[in-house]
């Protein structure tokens, strides 16, 4: 599916720079099962990586000039890596100027590059294009330079760098594009950052992802901002109850006791988190037995906690989710990502897909007057070299 824009990616690299390049590298997007707004609250995720891609081409500039070309975008920008790195108007280039901060800090030796890379992950639809950006350059300039960077590290220099551009994530996007495995969704521990695979089986249902084609502008203050609330109520429950150090040490009663303590907001903050963090270690158990009604269940759940408690969906995503829910054939629905807008991502009995995909296009156009985008994702490898380059 990606083998042509990996073609063409080669194929302007030669043309912009008159030679083959040295080193090509895939970094995919990732989807998400279960585990919303707690991987930083100390939580439990269930991502995976999937085939949508960014595809870069290198090649060491023997300078310490560096130029890079966003294809899809018709862009690009030089930077000298001598030069002190600051945030820039063109949005794209800044994780790119983050990561090369953040080798810079670490103290890595390298010279520079020529790049160019396009990209198959959709902008704006919760399937992290960013950390693709941030993870497949990173790994791409550690390949070229023999930089001795541990997958895990590429992962939390991707996040940093993500930091910086202005939104305060947490690990999940990045350990999922950088560890992502064919067939296997990631439990990560996002306390310890302790992994491990389990099977993506999902029997007699089909994933697939409903893009609402909706951006929200406001997605980063409002990102920000939930991470501040969750904060707060952590520091909260702490002071009440010595014992808990994080989110995942507290129980709902808890949360409920010191409701009289907290603002509307971040008791609901709370009350969200404490919930996600269960439902996450019963859809993996789920999984792992083969009981996608019961995964499926949970994920309404999480949607519902993400619309009425964590306030991050938008009247499209409800739409779409509560639509679904009537659907027999639809066990499971939920936004999916940071919210506001995006993808919903969707289990749907095999066989009755078309029929589903198609109901709710129109019935999505007829509200919204948007055209909702479908994706049928498959799960993939992490980021990595293309073939032997
Ligand atoms: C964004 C962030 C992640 C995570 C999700 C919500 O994708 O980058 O770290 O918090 O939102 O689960």
């Amino acid at each position: 599916m990606n083998d042509i824009l990996i073609q063409d990616t080669i194929a302007f690299f030669k043309k912009s720079y008159g030679t083959e390049p040295q080193k090509i590298v895939l970094s995919p997007g990732r989807i998400n099962i279960i585990g919303e707004h707690i991987d930083y609250n100390d939580g439990y995720v269930l991502p995976a990586a999937i085939d949508k891609i960014i595809c870069f081409a290198f090649e060491k500039s023997n300078a310490n000039t560096s130029k890079i070309i966003a294809i899809d975008l018709d862009e690009e920008f030089e930077i000298d890596l001598n030069d002190p790195i600051e945030l820039s108007e063109q949005v794209w280039t800044n994780y790119i100027r983050g990561v090369i901060r953040q080798l810079q800090i670490k103290g890595f030796q390298f010279e520079g590059f020529n790049c160019v890379f396009s990209s198959s992950i959709p902008v704006g639809s919760g399937l992290s294009s960013s950390a693709a950006l941030e993870c497949g350059f990173l790994f791409g300039v550690k390949e070229l330079y023999n930089l001795d960077i541990k997958p895990v590290d590429i992962a939390l220099m991707g996040q940093s760098a993500e930091h910086w551009v202005g939104i305060n994530c947490g690990i999940m996007d990045q350990f999922s594009s950088v560890m992502g495995l064919e067939n296997k969704v990631i439990k990560i521990d996002c306390r310890t950052l302790e992994y491990e695979y389990h099977d993506a089986n999902f029997i007699d249902y089909s994933l697939i992802l409903f893009d609402s084609n909706v951006k929200h502008a406001l997605m980063t203050s409002a990102y920000n901002q939930r991470r501040e609330q969750c904060e707060e109520g952590i520091a909260i429950l702490k002071i009440n109850f010595p014992e808990v150090k994080s989110f995942r040490d507290c129980t709902e009663e808890q949360v409920h006791s010191v409701k009289d303590k907290m603002s509307g907001d971040v008791f609901k903050r709370s009350l969200f988190v404490v919930k996600e963090l269960k439902r996450v270690i019963q859809a993996c158990e789920a999984l792992d037995n083969g009981d996608i009604p019961t995964l499926g269940k949970l994920m309404f759940e999480t949607h519902q906690g993400l619309s009425q408690d964590y306030e991050v969906s938008c009247p499209e995503l409800d739409m779409i989710v509560d639509t679904l829910k009537t659907e027999e054939a639809v066990v499971g629905s939920r936004l999916m990502g940071g919210g506001f807008g995006g993808c919903t991502i969707n289990l749907i009995k095999k066989g009755h897909e078309e029929r589903i995909k198609a109901k709710i296009s129109a019935l999505y156009f007829d509200k919204f007057g948007i055209k909702l985008k479908i994706y049928d994702v498959k799960i993939s490898n992490g980021t990595s070299l293309y073939k032997n380059s």
